[in-house]
C-alpha cells in the first residue's frame, strides 16, 4: 500500500470513532510510524510501505481507535509554542491552559524586579518551564503530588535548558515549596467524580483528573491556603472548570479582597485570578 492509500484507510477507520480531527491524526501517526515530519508526507504520497512499517502504524492506529491520546503514542505534545515530552504518568497539556500562562508571563513582565512563582500540580511541568522561558524574571518552583510526573517534569526542565530557575519537588499543594511567592499558578484537577468522559481523557490519570463529588475539592483547598503563601502585593492565578466557578468565585471571595475571571479562547470562564 501507498502513503496515500494507508492514510485513507486510516483516516476512514478513524473517523468511526470520532470524527474531530481524524484525519490530522492519521496524518500525525503515520509520520510517526515512518520517522518522517508530518508535512514530509505530502511530497511522498505514492512511496510504498514496507510490511514492518504498516505493522507499526497499523499498532498505532488501534491504539488511537481505542482511546490513547496521540500525544501518548507520539510522546510529545506542543504547549504555547514550545515542544513538552509527555507519557501516561501526566496530563496531556491543553491549549485551554495558555490563558492562564500569557497572564502569568503578562504579570511577570510588569515587574522589573526578580519574581518569585509557584505552579502547584505540575504534571509534566509546562506552566512552569512555558512563564521561565517567556518570562526571563521569573524563578519558579513547582509542585506535585505525583513522583511519576516529577519524572517527567525534570527532563522538561532539562529539555528547555531551564534547571537554573525552575525547581521541582514532591509533595500536597504548597507543602515542599520553600517561603511566599509573588505569584500563584495552578491547573489543579477539577472534574467531579463519576463524571462521564470520552476515552481519550479517561486515559489520562486519575490524579490528574479527579476532584472530589463536585471536582471542586482542591481548587477550593489552594484558594483557601494562598494568601499565606503569597508575598505582599502577590495574586493567585487558578484554573477552573465553569462548573465550579461560583464555589471557586465564593472562596476566593472570603479569601482575598478582590476577584476576577478569565475566559479562554473558547469563550468559557476558565481562570480565576485572586488578590488582596
Ligand atoms: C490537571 S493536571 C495539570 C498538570 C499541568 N499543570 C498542566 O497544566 O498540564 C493536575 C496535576 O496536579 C497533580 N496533583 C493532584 N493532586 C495534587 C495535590 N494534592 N498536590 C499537588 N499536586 C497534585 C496531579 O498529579 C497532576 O499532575
Amino acid at each position: 500500500m501507498t502513503v496515500i492509500e494507508v492514510l485513507k484507510a486510516a483516516s476512514g477507520h478513524l473517523q468511526k470513532h470520532s470524527p474531530e480531527g481524524a484525519r490530522l491524526d492519521a496524518e500525525v501517526l503515520l509520520a510517526k510510524a515512518l520517522g518522517l515530519r508530518r508535512l514530509d508526507l505530502y511530497l511522498q504520497f505514492d512511496r510504498l510501505l514496507s510490511d514492518d512499517e504498516l505493522v507499526r502504524y497499523r499498532g498505532l492506529i488501534k491504539r488511537r481507535a481505542h482511546g490513547d491520546p496521540v500525544a501518548y503514542l507520539v510522546g510529545h505534545k506542543e504547549f504555547m509554542a514550545l515542544d513538552f515530552e509527555v507519557t501516561p504518568a501526566v496530563l496531556v497539556p491543553n491549549p485551554d491552559t495558555e490563558v492562564l500562562v500569557q497572564r502569568a508571563v503578562a504579570l511577570a513582565r510588569q515587574s522589573a524586579e526578580p519574581m518569585r512563582v509557584a505552579d502547584v500540580g505540575t504534571g509534566s511541568g509546562c506552566i512552569a518551564i512555558a512563564v521561565a522561558h517567556y518570562a526571563s524574571n521569573a524563578e519558579v518552583w513547582a509542585s506535585d503530588i505525583s513522583a511519576e510526573a516529577l519524572d517527567v517534569a525534570t527532563r522538561n526542565v532539562a529539555r528547555h535548558e531551564l534547571a537554573g530557575r525552575v525547581h521541582l519537588a514532591c509533595g500536597d499543594l504548597f507543602d515542599s515549596l520553600p517561603g511566599t511567592f509573588d505569584l500563584l499558578c495552578a491547573n489543579l484537577p477539577y472534574v467531579a467524580a463519576g463524571a462521564r468522559l470520552p476515552a481519550e481523557v479517561t486515559a489520562q490519570p486519575a490524579r490528574a483528573l479527579f476532584a472530589g463529588q463536585d471536582g471542586a475539592a482542591l481548587v477550593l483547598r489552594l484558594i483557601e491556603a494562598a494568601p499565606a503563601h503569597l508575598s505582599s502585593g502577590g495574586r493567585l492565578l487558578a484554573e477552573i472548570d465553569p462548573a465550579i466557578v461560583v464555589a471557586a468565585g465564593e472562596a476566593a471571595g472570603r479569601a482575598f479582597a478582590h476577584y476576577t475571571i478569565h475566559r479562554d479562547l473558547g469563550g468559557h470562564e476558565r481562570v480565576i485570578e485572586s488578590w488582596s
